[in-house]
């Protein structure tokens, strides 16, 4: 089955995505009848291997390199985070080339990448998720609504509304900070979240469909150091001080109900395919909030949901493989 790993893509998450891509490459390094080729996307939508030579994918569902070879495409798997990837175009085109690939179709992929479409349709649901109102502009109108939102709620979380891996993602206690975070998530969005920051304890949970089986795992956990949030730099950098933890302590059988069933709720009616992380909060008053879908999760050395598949009793190659030989069969 040859299966076309692509990774990189347009996005500030470039970088993850080709560490999430090194674990995909790993665990298929062994398939016998996985034949694995990896094409890294520049911002451009350019495709070139590790060899530097360059490539394009067309609709005959086949990969030319610019001397004319070409390879049939049965697979792809988009290891994108964020543009072109998580937010659903590459998956448009692939439907258009009639290729099967991991992970959710455009319309999900699009519903989940954004942060305040995600809001509105688990409002819709009736799912709890965090306070919020949302910006469109600088406009003196919209910024006096994040002073209020500010005042009301003593510190805020400014999100840029399509991005991930915490960029674009500030939090503000101060009133004289306020306008320059929204400037700057403005920068990344053409809209921007204001969210009431909660004390809370981050939980994770890998949903995914195994067989005939939709999983919702036990939740896992993630610390940041006390003095700031999971940033970027905890996410990633060498020295990160936020901590993991495969299976989160201490939840009530009422609590981890909740968990399971709005995850399982929340991957059916948003109708999303294979896989996804799915974030929550549990806050110091004992509230749980749906903080975010995640359609294309991390799986740098880091990440939890790899972790979290292996912790129920999923192999993580035997999972893909069997996704990926399903699909072409
Ligand atoms: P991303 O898609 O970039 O991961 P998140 O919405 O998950 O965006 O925010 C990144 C991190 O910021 C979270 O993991 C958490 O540490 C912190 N955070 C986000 N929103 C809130 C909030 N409302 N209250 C407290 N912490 C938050
Ligand atoms: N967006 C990053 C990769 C994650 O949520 O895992
Ligand atoms: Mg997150």
């Amino acid at each position: 089955i040859n299966t076309l790993l692509i990774c990189g893509g347009g996005s500030s998450e470039h970088e993850v995505s080709l560490r999430t891509a090194d674990f995909i490459e790993g665990q298929l390094a062994e398939s016998e009848d996985i034949a694995l080729m990896r094409v890294e996307m520049d911002a451009s939508g350019c495709l070139t291997d590790k060899e530097g030579r360059v490539y394009h994918i067309f609709y005959d569902g086949k990969i030319r390199d610019e001397a004319g070879n070409a390879w049939d495409v049965d697979y792809v798997i988009p290891a994108i985070h964020g543009y072109p990837g998580e937010t659903g175009d590459l998956q448009s085109q692939l439907e258009m080339f009639g290729i099967p690939y991991f992970g959710s179709a455009p319309e999900a992929s699009k519903i989940c990448f954004n942060k305040i479409k995600t809001k509105m349709w688990l409002s819709a649901l009736g799912i709890d998720n965090t306070p919020y109102l949302f910006l469109h502009s600088l406009e003196a109108e919209e910024l006096s609504k994040a002073h209020a939102a500010l005042e009301e709620w003593e510190a805020v979380f400014i999100k840029a509304s399509n991005q991930g891996s915490s960029v674009g993602c500030f939090k503000v206690s101060h009133k004289e900070d306020l306008e320059d975070a929204i400037a700057e998530a403005f920068t990344l969005s053409s809209y921007v979240l204001v969210e009431k920051a909660l004390n809370a304890r981050e939980l994770e949970v890998a949903v995914y469909t195994y067989g005939e089986e939709l999983i919702a795992t036990h939740p896992g956990e993630v610390r940041a150091p006390a003095d700031t949030f999971y940033t970027y730099k905890e996410k990633y950098a060498a020295g990160s001080r936020a901590e993991t933890f495969i299976k989160a302590e201490g939840l009530s059988e009422e609590q981890l109900a909740w968990i399971q069933e709005v995850s399982i709720r929340t991957f059916k009616a948003l109708k999303l395919k294979d896989l996804s992380r799915i974030d929550f909060f549990l806050t110091d008053e004992g509230e749980l909030y749906l903080n975010e879908v995640n359609t294309f999760p991390g799986m740098t050395p880091n990440s939890m949901f790899p972790k979290m598949m292996q912790n129920h009793g999923h192999d993580f190659t035997e999972y893909l493989t069997g996704q990926i030989r399903s699909a072409v069969k």
